[in-house]
């Protein structure tokens, strides 16, 4: 695992979108594993900096998206489909039809389910994955539990996470219960790992996701066990970490 530590915010966010850029560059037709949250904005604002400066090409770029919440429609500006566009899509010349985010209007979770695990794997597979970490040690919407999900599945989020994220919604009774998320097996099947941490509230679980015993209760744990980790985090996120 690779630990780059930034003086803040904006230098994690530049680094991070070196490093995706430096894997556009390298392979024009590469597969993405996006995040949404609040992690990857300034990423996604330094690569579309990028674009605009004529330096990077999104437009053999493939992308699949961790997760979206069930219930939200792509026009819904809570759903990560939206999230995505506004952030990134909108801005560069990726082609939307080769981007995907789980069908947060498919009720029926099984099948909504069983088709993305479909169109992530007829992408032949993410060359890097970029996620964000969740205070309970989520990673995409994969939260603590007995044992590791392995491929897209239908999660009740937690009450952290509802509370976490209330903060985008009028009123807690607002933030959708259900979401449908990449596995575990999907997320470590990805070639790069890059993860993006910042800010103080983030120190204890960045030290038990990446320094602790691996668990399913602490599922961002599993990602050292990925042979090509690099997490890019302030030096708030790093603050307990030796
Ligand atoms: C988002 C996602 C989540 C977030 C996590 C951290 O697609 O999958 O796992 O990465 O909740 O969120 P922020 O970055 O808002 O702290």
């Amino acid at each position: 695992m690779r630990i780059i530590k930034t003086k803040d915010y904006a230098r994690m966010s530049s680094a991070a979108a070196n490093i995706i850029a430096a894997q556009i560059t390298l392979k024009p037709n590469c597969v993405l594993g996006l995040a949404t949250g609040s992690s990857p904005v300034g990423t996604y604002k330094e690569l579309v900096a990028k674009y605009e400066n004529g330096d990077l090409d999104f437009s053999q770029v493939t992308s699949v998206n961790l997760d979206e919440y069930k219930g939200l429609s792509p026009e819904n500006d809570q759903s990560y489909r939206y999230f995505m566009n506004t952030n990134l899509f909108n801005h560069v010349n990726i082609d939307k039809a080769k981007t995907s985010v789980p069908d947060g209007l498919e009720a029926d979770s099984d099948k909504a389910c069983r088709d993305y695990d479909e169109i992530v794997a007829k992408t032949g597979g993410v060359d890097l994955q970029l996620l964000g970490l969740g205070h309970n040690g989520h990673i995409g919407f994969n939260e603590p539990c007995d044992h590791f999900e392995k491929g897209t599945h239908c999660v009740n989020l937690t009450q952290s996470t509802i509370d976490a994220n209330t903060r985008f919604f009028e009123n807690a009774d607002m933030v959708p219960k259900q979401a449908y998320t990449m596995g575990i097996q999907t997320i470590m099947s990805a070639k790069k790992i890059l993860v993006v941490v910042s800010g103080a509230d983030k120190a204890d679980i960045v030290q038990k996701a990446f320094f602790g015993p691996i668990t399913p209760m602490v599922p961002a744990s599993i990602l050292q066990l990925h042979p090509d980790v690099t997490v890019v985090g302030d030096a708030a996120a790093f603050s307990k970490i030796s």
